[in-house]
């Protein structure tokens, strides 16, 4: 991407002031921070207990199978609420999958994830380093919108995980992207603030998949003073997934 069109990004997302720095991809204020390579990330539990435990028997192992799974899913209260499930949307084969929190009304009006403004925040990011939002594959954590936008319930989180588990197993990504803090303590099993979260490389899964932790774009939204964070967040990523 040329520079004039990186600002421009850059002026969407709100962030004029910052220039890439060339080399590292880590700003200053990570200096002393310890950090695992993508290559060698940090031990992590090979598979989050609430994943392991809501594996059902008979994994659908194909697209098809997992999407009408998720389609007819009655397994939480959230069916009786929802307009669409919203599956995940994207490159199946992607390199890069982002893994949000749940639906909103908007997600939930069109079945599809991250549509509303926190979405086109979401998109103007990936675009900052070089990435159409078809080009990767999004998805959340649950699969139907909570009612009034409140937080994921725990029931509600393991009676979903084993859709996200089995996303993870088909898409394969070389590099997975949580937004915001929902996602990152599901994932990671912790409740280590996002501030703390983002500053490192974790590993996820049995294939210890590399996993940054950013900040969600509905929060950006309210807090705009914090896409500084998200743009250094997000060199990173464009760095780990350049790493080959
Ligand atoms: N926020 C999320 O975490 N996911 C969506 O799909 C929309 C908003």
């Amino acid at each position: 991407m040329d520079a004039g069109c990186r600002q421009q990004y850059l002026d969407a997302l709100g962030i004029t002031s910052w220039v890439r720095r060339e080399g590292t991809g880590v700003s200053a204020d990570d200096a002393g921070v310890e950090e695992a390579s993508a290559k060698n990330p940090p031990p992590a539990p090979a598979l989050a207990p609430a994943l392991k435990e809501s594996l059902p028997v008979e994994a659908a192992s194909t697209w098809d199978a997992l999407e009408a799974a998720v389609a007819g899913c009655q397994a939480c209260e959230l069916h009786r609420s929802r307009t669409h499930t919203v599956f995940g949307v994207g490159d199946r084969s992607a390199r890069l999958m982002i893994i949000g929190e749940a639906p909103g009304a908007e997600e939930d009006r069109q079945g599809e994830p991250f549509v509303g403004r926190a979405g086109q925040l979401l998109n103007a990011m990936l675009r900052a380093i070089g990435l159409e939002r078809g080009q990767v594959f999004i998805a959340n954590i649950l699969k139907c919108r909570p009612p009034g936008n409140r937080n994921p319930a725990p029931d509600e989180v393991a009676a979903c995980a084993h859709f996200l588990h089995q996303q993870v197993a088909l898409v394969r990504p070389q590099v997975i992207l949580a937004v915001g803090g929902v996602a990152a303590h599901n994932l990671l099993q912790t409740d280590d603030a996002v501030g703390r979260l983002r500053r490192r490389v974790h590993a996820y899964g049995e294939n210890r998949i590399p996993l940054l932790v950013t900040y969600h774009p509905a929060y950006l939204l309210r807090r705009p003073e914090e896409k500084a964070k998200a743009w250094q967040d997000l060199q990173k990523l464009h760095g780990l997934l350049h790493t080959d």
